[in-house]
């Protein structure tokens, strides 16, 4: 199969490209840097979609950079980086000649309303609330490609835990420190997958040919995970104590009240319609998750 994955250099998309090219398929980047197996976004919207047969959009600016402030000008990148991107691949798609079967979005679990309680399957309702939440809206919005056979998949993803990047690579000095904890209250849900198993849900949307609607993209064992039992397993993977509470103003402080959300609230989220299209999870604990990423 030949798949073209916008935004595929980045933390999942590396991940998913090794996949894909282990699985014998051909992988061509959407980037904005030039380089070998690779278009530009430029390239995309004036000459149309390269011949494939299957379509993943991964782009986006990352929201938890710590280095940018959280501003009108950030939040109209985050909105654009993935909004705009996914409307030039549906453009292309629906404008295509002989269109891909398969088009894969990836968005994430803020679509639900954080709640300490709710648990959510991809049929429960939500995407009109917040910030984030409406972001995944517009973003799913994007896109639509009505009247082209592409079937339509959207992935959302809770926090993709794996090595070398994603928001454990920011955590894993504190905690080798000893001075790791958990995040406010440390009650928040915390909705998780491993790297690995969100690539392989990727794969097996493009290679399961009559899956189509939304999947979450979680661990099974993931609605019962707390930020608080993840800051301790963590710890136990390290072999670190993880006494050290970050107080929720200190969250704020760091990065802006808006996007701490993410961080000091939570989702209870059920992989229900993924474990119904028969994907198996190779990491559906958190233990053995952890010490996969950290050995
Ligand atoms: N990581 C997570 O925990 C997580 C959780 C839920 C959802 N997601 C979603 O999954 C997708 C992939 O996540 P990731 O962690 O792999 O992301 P990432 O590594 O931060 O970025 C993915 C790619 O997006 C492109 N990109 C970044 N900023 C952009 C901009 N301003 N305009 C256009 N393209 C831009 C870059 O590709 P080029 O430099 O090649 O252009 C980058 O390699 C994202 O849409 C993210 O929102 C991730």
């Amino acid at each position: 199969m030949r798949v073209l994955v916008g935004g595929g250099t980045g933390f999942v998309g590396r991940a998913l490209t090794q996949l894909l090219r282990s699985r014998g398929h051909e992988v061509t980047h959407v980037s904005r840097q030039g380089g070998k197996d690779r278009i530009s976004w430029e390239e995309l919207s004036r000459s149309g979609l390269p011949l494939c047969d299957a379509v993943v959009n991964l782009a986006g600016e990352n929201v938890l950079n710590p280095f940018r402030r959280w501003n009108d000008a950030f939040c109209r990148e985050v909105v654009s980086s993935r909004v705009e991107t996914t409307k030039t691949l549906a453009k292309a798609i629906a404008g295509a000649e002989q269109p891909p079967r398969a088009w894969v979005l990836v968005t994430g679990v803020g679509y639900y309303r954080p709640s300490t309680t709710a648990e959510y399957t991809e049929d429960s309702p939500g995407g009109d609330f917040d910030f984030f939440s409406r972001l995944v809206s517009s973003w799913e919005a994007a896109a639509l490609t009505p009247g082209s056979p592409a079937r339509g998949v959207v992935v959302r993803s809770g926090v993709v835990l794996g090595r070398g990047g994603g928001a454990i690579s920011q955590m894993l000095w504190p905690f080798r420190l000893g001075l790791g904890g958990p995040l406010g209250s440390g009650l928040q849900p915390f909705p998780w997958i491993h790297i690995r198993d969100l690539a392989g849900i990727i794969c097996h949307a493009l290679e399961s040919e009559h899956l189509q609607g939304v999947l979450n993209g979680v661990a099974p064992s993931s609605p019962s995970t707390s930020n608080g039992t993840f800051a301790q397993e963590l710890a136990a993977a390290l072999g670190r104590p993880a006494l050290l509470p970050v107080p929720a103003w200190a969250v704020r402080a760091v990065f802006g009240a808006e996007r701490a959300v993410m961080l000091l609230e939570g989702q209870r989220v059920v992989p229900k319609h993924t474990l119904e299209s028969g994907y198996h999870f190779i990491f559906p604990d958190l233990s053995g998750a952890l010490k996969d990423i950290v050995a």
